[in-house]
């Protein structure tokens, strides 16, 4: 088969490294993708939101399936437009259409699904800039910190976590009547903060079964401690040590069945991954968000975790059977340390030369923001430039061989956190 994954992160070399190992794939292509990628497929330079130029290169190139890493083509509607292509209707897009993808696209839609199907959130109401004065009632209903959160996409930056009221009321301020974000903020979503520890479930599903992935947990803050400002994503473990087997039967019966039921019920076809980003309050379960696609860092230890041929669970989400899918996880844990460009997440350079001292040695590295320059060397071209990711039997053991490792890659102005984990030491 021939398959054409959509983006150019860690997470697509991830998808490209792991599709590579099935026997039921004779090419990979990737678009726009980066050094690493075209190492185990072809490159194409197609931008994700370019249909169009999509439709074309499947066509020409024989593609069978397209995978859509990031959730930007999903909300624009990818999966309705090869629908009502005919010459690419028959082509599977992994993702969920336009109405699906809401769940990711719109905060306001996510939480009131959430609150129609009885699924653990946090109290929450939504308002538009006409409802100025209720919002400050209502914000003056809740505790400290506040949460206010833009309805749409705001590539990552839409949530904002205030510690005191005056502060809350300047920011909700600034983004209902000002557009701080501009229109993905013309709605906002106020809830209610929880106190308790992140994790995220990846989901996949054909809409009516499906397959509970390798959880884990992503370090966000560019700084040490989970300080600094918000990135991508520095790091991530999987499993998660407190996601033990009761903790993750909370989850299977409160969050995941009732969300494909709830899809079910809304008449919302979905086939794709669902990424869960949960709290976990004093042993309980509570959504923050649902993400209609794979994480990034996560899925660089997500994947690593199963022994199953991705390609299996990709044809049982595209064909309606995953309910069949033979699924094994791997017993060993998986680590990902994240090198990024000095300044990252604000400005930083690209271009920069990235060398190796030696070899690698057990681990994987999987290309996030590179490139290749005229003389065909490997160069930095983004802000998380690289995830090294490695096995252990436990977290820990896993990060020392991503640390070993990390080390001996060098760019200019290399950054990476040396505590990733340090917080499940404090549980
Ligand atoms: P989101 O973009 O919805 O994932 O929010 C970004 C981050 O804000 C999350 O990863 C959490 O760390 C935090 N957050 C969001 N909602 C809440 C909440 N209700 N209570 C506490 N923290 C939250
Ligand atoms: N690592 C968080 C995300 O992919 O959204």
């Amino acid at each position: 088969m021939h398959v054409l994954i959509l983006g150019s992160g860690g997470r697509e070399h991830a998808y490209a490294w792991k599709l590579a190992q099935s026997p039921k794939i004779s090419k990979l292509f990737i678009a726009p993708g980066n050094a690493g990628t075209s190492l185990v497929g072809e490159n194409l330079p197609i931008q994700v939101n370019d249909f169009d130029a999509i439709k074309k290169a499947v066509l020409e190139h024989h593609i069978d399936m397209v995978v859509v890493g990031p959730e930007d083509p999903l909300v624009n509607g990818i999966v309705d437009y090869f629908l009502s292509n005919d010459d690419i209707s028959e082509v599977p897009v992994i993702g969920p259409g336009r109405e699906g993808a809401k769940l990711e696209g719109s905060k306001d839609f996510a939480k009131s699904f959430m609150a129609r199907h009885g699924i653990p959130t946090a109290r929450y109401r939504t308002f538009t800039k006409a409802q100025f004065t209720q919002a400050l009632d209502f914000l003056n209903e809740l505790e400290p910190p506040y949460v206010l959160k833009a309805d749409g996409l705001a590539a990552g930056k839409g949530v904002l976590i205030p510690e005191t009221f005056a502060h809350a009321e300047m920011e909700l301020q600034a983004m209902l009547m000002n557009e701080k974000f501009g229109a993905a903020s013309q709605k906002v979503v106020i809830e209610e903060f929880l106190k308790g520890i992140e994790l995220s479930v990846f989901v996949a599903t054909d809409g009516k079964d499906y397959i509970i992935l390798p959880e884990a947990k992503d370090y966000k803050r560019i700084g040490e401690g989970d300080t600094g400002l918000n990135t991508g994503g520095m790091g991530a473990i999987s499993p998660v040590p407190f996601a033990d087997d009761a903790f993750m039967q909370k989850v299977k019966e409160r969050i995941v069945e009732p969300t494909i039921k709830g899809l079910q019920h809304d008449g919302i076809e979905y086939r794709g991954f669902i990424f869960i980003g949960l709290m976990n309050v004093a042993g309980d379960p509570y959504v923050i968000e649902y993400n209609v696609r794979m994480g990034d860092p996560e899925t660089e230890v997500v994947f690593p975790r199963i022994q199953s041929d991705l390609m299996d669970i990709l044809q049982g989400i595209a064909n309606k059977n995953i309910g069949q899918v033979k699924y094994h996880a791997d017993e060993r844990a998986a680590a990902t340390v994240m090198l990024v460009s000095g300044g990252y997440p604000e400005a930083y350079e690209k271009g920069k030369i990235i060398s190796v001292d030696g070899e690698i040695e057990d681990a994987v590295v999987f290309h996030a923001g590179t490139a290749l320059n005229e003389d065909g060397q490997e160069v930095t071209n983004g802000g998380r430039v690289m995830a090294v990711t490695a096995y252990g039997s436990d977290y820990k053991d896993a990060l020392k061989k991503c640390y070993k490792n990390a080390e001996k890659i060098n760019f200019e102005g290399k950054y990476y956190r040396k505590d990733i984990g340090f917080d499940l030491d404090l549980l």
